[in-house]
């Protein structure tokens, strides 16, 4: 009976030490540790030997089974340690590798030009003055000198919101707001959305201008003509020229439409320039001096002329700069919120 417990001892220590996962180590435990294991049967039988062979017969099952718990212990332990050895290097996490970058979103092309404006007029002194989209018909119209027959005014053109109320449809509405409040000198520049009635590749119903108005002692074209120049080479690049034409504005006297030089063919006319069509020039905003009935309606009385007070003003079309720099082709672009066309800007 020993020697058959050796056989069973020899043979489990054998297997635990070739065992290589820990369901092995437990399937060696049950199979011979086990109530129904090698080991148990062979001590059931312990009631049919002699009273002197049993005692040894005991001693001998009870080291086996010292031995090959040990055994199973240390070959578990060491399983274990691999196990996690191989965990620990597969979960491994490289604090150093480059994450993914985040979705970031950037400015609308128009929030930056309009940046961009207020940044290059900021630096002569405009300050940023607002007003209301919701404006009555007399700021929008009436005292910027554009009487009721104007056509401007025309149902085709303007949002009526009700009786003598309008969305602005230029932000000019602003000059004689600033002109009554803060008297002169007035150096200001308003941005904001207007609206019109009107929707097609190069317009749309609501888009964006920039208005500047400057009156003080003195103020000439050629201030105008300077102002606008130093904007055009800020824009564009220092190689802009520009040249005024003569226009009619209601609120200006004289006025004039402005053009930049083409900055991809530089003003030297060629059929196939795509960005000015082969003029040569770029049409950017209009201009001129402030006309004198603004004056009075913003009730500066006969004091501006006493004072020799004069001003100019300009407004631009934000959405057209934007296009004109960045060479967009439809002013739609700019309000479908796609962000494959907002992740180039
Ligand atoms: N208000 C004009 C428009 O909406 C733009 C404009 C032209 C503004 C001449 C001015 C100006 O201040 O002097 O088309």
């Amino acid at each position: 009976m020993v020697e058959k417990l050796n056989a069973i001892g020899a043979g489990a220590l054998k297997d635990v030490s070739a065992a290589s996962t820990l369901e092995a180590i437990e399937q060696i435990r049950i199979s011979v540790l086990g109530k129904k294991g090698a080991l148990s049967e062979v001590l059931k039988t312990l009631g049919s030997v002699s009273a002197q062979e049993r005692p040894v017969i005991g001693a001998a099952a009870n080291e086996w089974k010292r031995k090959i718990e040990a055994a199973l212990d240390e070959r578990k332990s060491v399983l274990e340690k691999a196990q996690l050895d191989e965990q620990l290097k597969s979960e491994r996490i490289d604090v150093s590798l480059p994450s993914r970058l985040p979705h970031r979103g950037s400015l609308h092309p128009v929030t930056q030009t309009f940046r961009r404006i207020n940044q290059i007029f900021s630096r002569l002194g405009f300050d940023t003055a607002t007003g209301p989209e919701v404006e009555t018909e007399f700021l929008n119209f009436e005292a910027a000198n554009i009487p009721a027959d104007h056509p401007a005014r025309d149902m085709q053109d303007t949002f009526f919101m009700g009786p003598g109320v309008v969305l602005r449809t230029h932000t000019t509405a602003v000059q004689m707001r600033a002109m009554r409040s803060q008297k002169w000198p007035v150096r200001i520049l308003s941005p904001g959305a207007v609206y019109r009635s009107d929707s097609d590749a190069t317009h749309s119903p609501m888009f964006h201008q920039v208005e500047g108005l400057w009156v003080d002692r003195d103020v000439k074209m050629s201030d105008l003509k300077g102002t606008l120049l130093f904007f055009a080479r800020e824009m564009f690049g220092p190689e802009a020229r520009i040249r005024l034409r003569p226009s009619y504005f209601p609120f200006v006297e004289p006025g004039a439409e402005v053009d930049v030089s083409c900055f991809l063919c530089r003003a030297k006319p060629s059929d196939s320039c795509r960005v000015c069509k082969g003029t040569g020039w770029l049409e950017i905003l209009g201009a001129g001096m402030v006309h004198p009935r603004l004056f009075e309606t913003a009730g500066y009385g006969d004091d501006y002329r006493k004072l020799g007070l004069s001003g100019f003003a300009f407004g631009m079309g934000v959405e057209r700069i934007a296009m004109l720099l960045h060479g967009i082709p439809d002013l739609r672009l700019m309000f479908q919120s796609d962000v494959r066309f907002l992740k180039q800007f």
